[in-house]
This record gives C-alpha cells, sequence and structure tokens, in this order.
C-alpha cells in the first residue's frame, strides 16, 4: 500500500503517500515546474521552503528538450539534480490550453507545438512512454479536460474517451516503480461526474484525480463540483485536485477530503509583484512600501523575510532586478507549503475547522 491515512478531521485527511523517492505528507501543496525547473529556483531553494514534491510537464518536456534525451541523461530526477518526488501531468491539459489545431478521436490527441508548429500525436500509450522515459514518481494518465461551457452530449463523450485511454494507460503500466494516478472528468454536470468517477475508480489506480474545475466557471460551481466529487473516490487512496488553486480554494479543497494540489499561482504572482502574507495578499510594487524596512511577513521564517525589507523588495521589483524573481517566488511557495502544514497539523489537532474560518477570514474571494 503505498498511501496510508493517518488522522481524520470530519472530510479532511492527514496522509502519507509513499514513492520511489521518499515520504509525503499530506494534504500537500506541489510547486509547479512545467519546464523542470520552478521558475527562479534551484533545488536547494526548493528545499529551504520544505518543497516535498514538484510537478513537471510531460508536455513541454517532450517538445523540449525531448524525453528521450531526459531518459538518456538519467531521468528527470537526475537531469535537474533534484532528489525528491516529482509527478508529470499527462500533457492532456496542456494539449488543450497552450497547443494549436488540436484534433481528437478515440485514438488519442493531435496537436502542433506551441514552439515550432511542428505536429505530434499523443496516444495513451505514448503519454506513459514519455512518462517512463522522464522517470517520474508519479505519472498521470491521459484525458480530456473539457472545457467550461461544454454541453451534456460532448461531455459525455467525452467521458467515454478519458474512461476509454485510462483504461489503456493502465494497461500500458500494470504496476512498476511509479504510481500512476486516474483523472476524473464530467464537465458540469453531476450525472457524469458520478459516471466518470465510477467508471475511473474501478480501473485500479494508486490514487484518483479531479481534473476540469477552475476552468472558468463560477467559484460557486467550483465549490459545487468539488464537495460533489470528492466523496464519489476511494477513502483508501489519494486525492488530487489538478490546477488548483488559491490559498482559500486549497482549504476548501482540504475540507472536502482533498490531498494534492498543484497551482502556478503562487510562482506567477511573485513574478508579478503579488506576494501572500499572514494578513492577506500584498502588491510589493506599492509606493507605501517605498520606506517600509518592516519584513514581508514577520509571521514567515523564509529567506526573503528573515533577510530583506519591504522597501527593498519593492526596489528590486520596480527595477526589474532578477533577485525580485527569485525572493518574491521563494516566499510565496513558502507561504503554500505552511499553509498546508499548518492545515495538516490542524487535522491532527482536530481544529481543521477553525483553521478554515480563520484563512476564510484573511481571504474573502
Ligand atoms: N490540470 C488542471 N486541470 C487538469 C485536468 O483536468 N487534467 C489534467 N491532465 N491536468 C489538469
Ligand atoms: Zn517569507
Amino acid at each position: 500500500m503505498s498511501f496510508k491515512l493517518v488522522a481524520k478531521d470530519k472530510q479532511a485527511r492527514a496522509g502519507v503517500l509513499r514513492t520511489a523517492h521518499g515520504e509525503i505528507n499530506t494534504p500537500i501543496f506541489m510547486p509547479v515546474g512545467t519546464q523542470a525547473s520552478v521558475k527562479s529556483l534551484s533545488p536547494n531553494d526548493l528545499i529551504e521552503a520544505k518543497a516535498q514534491i514538484i510537478l513537471g510537464n510531460t508536455y513541454h518536456l517532450y517538445l523540449r528538450p525531448g524525453d528521450e534525451l531526459i531518459r538518456d541523461l538519467g531521468g528527470l530526477h537526475n537531469f535537474m539534480s533534484w532528489p525528491k518526488p516529482i509527478l508529470t501531468d499527462s500533457g492532456g491539459f496542456q494539449v488543450f490550453s497552450l497547443a494549436k489545431l488540436r484534433k481528437l478521436t478515440r485514438d488519442g490527441v493531435e496537436f502542433s507545438s506551441h514552439i515550432d508548429g511542428s505536429k505530434h500525436f499523443f496516444t495513451p500509450e505514448k503519454v506513459m512512454q514519455i512518462q517512463k522515459n522522464l522517470g517520474s514518481d508519479i505519472m498521470m494518465v491521459l484525458d480530456e479536460c473539457v472545457p467550461y461551457g461544454a454541453d451534456y452530449d460532448y461531455t459525455r463523450s467525452s467521458v467515454g474517451i478519458t474512461t476509454y485511454w485510462a483504461k489503456r494507460c493502465r494497461e500500458f503500466y500494470p504496476s512498476g516503480k511509479q504510481l500512476l494516478f486516474g483523472i476524473v472528468q464530467g464537465g458540469f454536470f453531476k450525472d457524469l461526474r458520478e459516471e466518470s468517477a465510477r467508471q475511473i475508480t474501478n480501473i485500479p489506480f494508486d490514487g484518483y484525480a479531479i481534473g476540469g474545475l477552475s476552468v472558468g466557471e463560477p467559484k460557486a460551481q467550483m465549490i459545487e463540483f468539488l464537495y460533489f466529487t470528492a466523496p464519489l473516490l476511494p477513502e483508501d487512496k489519494p486525492r488530487y485536485l489538478m490546477g488548483v488553486g488559491k490559498p482559500l480554494d486549497i482549504l476548501e479543497g482540504i475540507r472536502a477530503g482533498v490531498d494534492m494540489f498543484d497551482c502556478v499561482l503562487p510562482t506567477r504572482n511573485a513574478r508579478n509583484g503579488t506576494l501572500y502574507t499572514s494578513k492577506g495578499k500584498i502588491n510589493i510594487k506599492r509606493e507605501e512600501y517605498k520606506r517600509d524596512l518592516s519584513p514581508l511577513d514577520p509571521e514567515c521564517n523564509c529567506y526573503t523575510c528573515r533577510n530583506f525589507s519591504k522597501a527593498y523588495l519593492r526596489h528590486l521589483y520596480t527595477s526589474r532586478e532578477l533577485l525580485a524573481y527569485r525572493l518574491n517566488t521563494l516566499h510565496n511557495i513558502t507561504y503554500f507549503l505552511n499553509l498546508v502544514n499548518q492545515a495538516r497539523a490542524s487535522i491532527f489537532n482536530g481544529t481543521f475547522e477553525n483553521f478554515y474560518n480563520h484563512i476564510k477570514s484573511i481571504y474573502t474571494c
């Protein structure tokens, strides 16, 4: 068994997930390292921020520098010198969000590269082979993330294809050192979510993800489908909410019984000067910080907060110094990891609901 639940507080769960590169304490946030790099951070920085696992992207690494090259160079961990677990997304989502000229059939999806326009074809077997070459600890099945606004008939037939692809992925990699997660889709139709969950959980995966949320729907609808879908997943396997989200969304996910999260928000926002603190979000470029010698967040113990003033961070950001990206990203990643760690501690204490309400009072949206 690769997953063990160690505490529960209502639906919120604390667990331990065992992978080939070590154990992960859940709930966990996974910083996004799309192209074998969490933008602006070194592996040392990530370890300082207490990252336990990072995410890489099949789509990007296949296109550049190529999964066979990475395999020949000793695998993704060796290539980027990251010793801890890596999860790779299957490319399903990126093909639909980044690539041009997509053509989807039951066989797979044809697309042209966002880099040079070259044509490629992803099948379930192909994305499994790529992820085997990369050597990630957790692989994801090929799926279709149904766009927001898709109608019932389109979504129903898409659910069928996603299940068919999921079966082919499991058959290609029945078991081994790498874990494989299935992905539930179904758009914004409860019977289709139910059907997708039933079909996907019938296939023996090592974990189950909720896909197709946070794709442009109103917040209330995201929350509604999150709370609807999470309980459809097996209790004894890790649950992953893909591409979510803001601090409060992550807390909603944990409250609904989800264990794993990833999002570009902390890294992307850091590069825009939007920083998360125990008092809420701030924009470091504001005039009011010009002479502010206080740390970004006195409650944060990251390298940035231990050593630099808001005045200095504002200066770095407004002068477009490269160090701004690194210090801001280090802080935001530390904030997200502290958030899930505090949630974990509160689950052990039976005080998760208080922690959730506390975070809710900080972020009104
Ligand atoms: N990232 C965010 N949402 C999704 C999804 O629905 N599927 C996949 N594969 N990745 C995602
Ligand atoms: Zn900090």
